[in-house]
């Protein structure tokens, strides 16, 4: 290989995901450390944190923004536990975190009113079949499947029942359409490069009606508690977090947001992801051992891109020694330090999984494809020696 022709970058993984470009840990110098989180100083920032991101996303005046513990997954749980239960519920599942949400409303809060719509990694189950008189659970972006939502067109803007939606791995990449959603769960970690740990939980006036007129009958443990006195806090969404916050995550995620802002707003990122995915496409196109997991081109992800090997000499391998191809296919790739964290996530079917969300370079995605090529051949060599050609 051309030593010369490497990613700048080796960081394609999906979460957390590269840092934006030119970051460094100077960015932290200024984060409020050894203060308490409720100073005014710190109150400040994390005020500032809620209106920034109101500012890139576009998310409307009337809607809530807080900050809360438990990176995504956090703030989709509190989402779940204090708004579901008046009505049933509809929940789509179609990779994993999207079962994970299933499991959830089905064996957790055990919800007896409950339907499932299901489809296989690289699909998506029958939006027509979502009944909008209930509520409705999904995520915007099947991180694990590379596939997302085409739109929101499905979604009724008079609807009864509230929509839930996990978008942690669509926002900053991808436009999401606010009136067509009720609670609106993100992580830092995930588009923007942050740092792990804390969520955003984005909720429309009817969410709020629905706190304010719900009680649910189980309990509801502090971390997850947006009531007091029966009605909701809405401290937590001024910026006063349910406990205590790392200063350095909110600085790391104000540099991100300022990056943002600083590069064309919520178009210049969808603009960059965009670019990403063309390339990724492009060079799926010219290489005939290797497609995507999604075959409907209109709800293939722009942020994790899943591509799976389609050569007969690996299809005929059975799911055990794909796996053990891939693994050795990614720690090659790790090895030679071109790509880190590619293979795909454990649960789905064996290939290669790339994020192509704004804070990962385009000349570092070109100057990847050729490294995937030659580790392929290289390992498809051990496997069968003499053999180095891909199709
Ligand atoms: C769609 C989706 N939901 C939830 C999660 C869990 O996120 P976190 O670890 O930030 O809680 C992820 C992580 O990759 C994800 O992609």
């Amino acid at each position: 290989m051309d030593q010369r022709l490497r990613p700048g970058s080796g960081h394609f993984s999906s979460g957390p995901c590269a840092k934006r470009p030119g970051w460094n840990s100077h960015v932290l110098e200024n984060a409020t450390v050894g203060r308490s989180h409720r100073s005014p100083v710190a109150k400040a920032k994390l005020k500032r944190a809620i209106q920034q991101t109101r500012d890139v996303l576009g998310i409307p005046e009337n809607y809530l923004i807080g900050i809360v513990p438990g990176s995504d997954t956090g703030a989709m749980e509190i989402a779940l536990w204090n708004l579901l239960g008046p009505s049933g519920v509809d929940v789509l599942c179609w990779e994993s975190f999207s079962k994970d949400w299933m499991d959830d409303v089905v064996n957790h809060l055990a919800l007896a009113d409950t339907r499932v719509h299901s489809a296989d990694y690289g699909q998506l189950p029958d939006l027509a079949k979502v009944n909008q008189d209930n509520d409705v659970v999904f995520v915007w972006n099947g991180t694990t499947s590379g596939v997302r939502l085409p739109d929101g067109e499905w979604i009724a803007e008079d609807r009864k029942g509230l929509t839930l939606c996990d978008a942690t791995s669509a926002v900053f990449a991808m436009p999401i359409p606010w009136s067509r959603l009720d609670a609106v769960t993100f992580s830092w970690q995930k588009a923007l490069g942050g740092e792990a740990g804390f969520g955003m939980l984005v909720l429309s006036p009817r969410a709020v009606d629905r706190i304010n007129s719900f009680h649910p009958p189980w309990p509801i443990p502090k971390l997850f508690r947006l009531r007091k006195n029966d009605t909701l806090n809405e401290a937590i969404f001024n910026g006063d977090t349910i406990n205590t916050v790392s200063m350095l995550c909110v600085e790391d995620y104000l540099d991100a947001l300022y990056w943002a802002s600083e590069n064309g707003g919520l178009d210049g990122l969808i603009q960059r992801s965009l670019e990403n995915f063309r390339l990724i496409s492009e060079w799926v196109d010219r290489t005939d051992w290797i497609d995507f997991l999604a075959s409907d081109p209109l709800i293939r992800s722009n942020t994790s891109v899943c591509l799976q090997l389609t050569a007969d000499w690996f299809t005929d391998l059975d799911s055990a020694q794909q796996r053990e191809f891939m693994q050795s296919l990614t720690a090659l790739l790790e090895q030679e330090q071109v790509a880190f964290d590619i293979n795909a996530y454990r649960a789905a079917p064996p290939g290669l999984r790339i994020w192509a969300g704004a804070t990962v370079e385009s000349r570092d995605l070109e100057a990847l494809f050729p490294w995937i090529e030659w580790a392929c051949g290289q390992v498809r060599n051990k496997l069968s020696p003499g053999l180095t050609a891909l199709r």
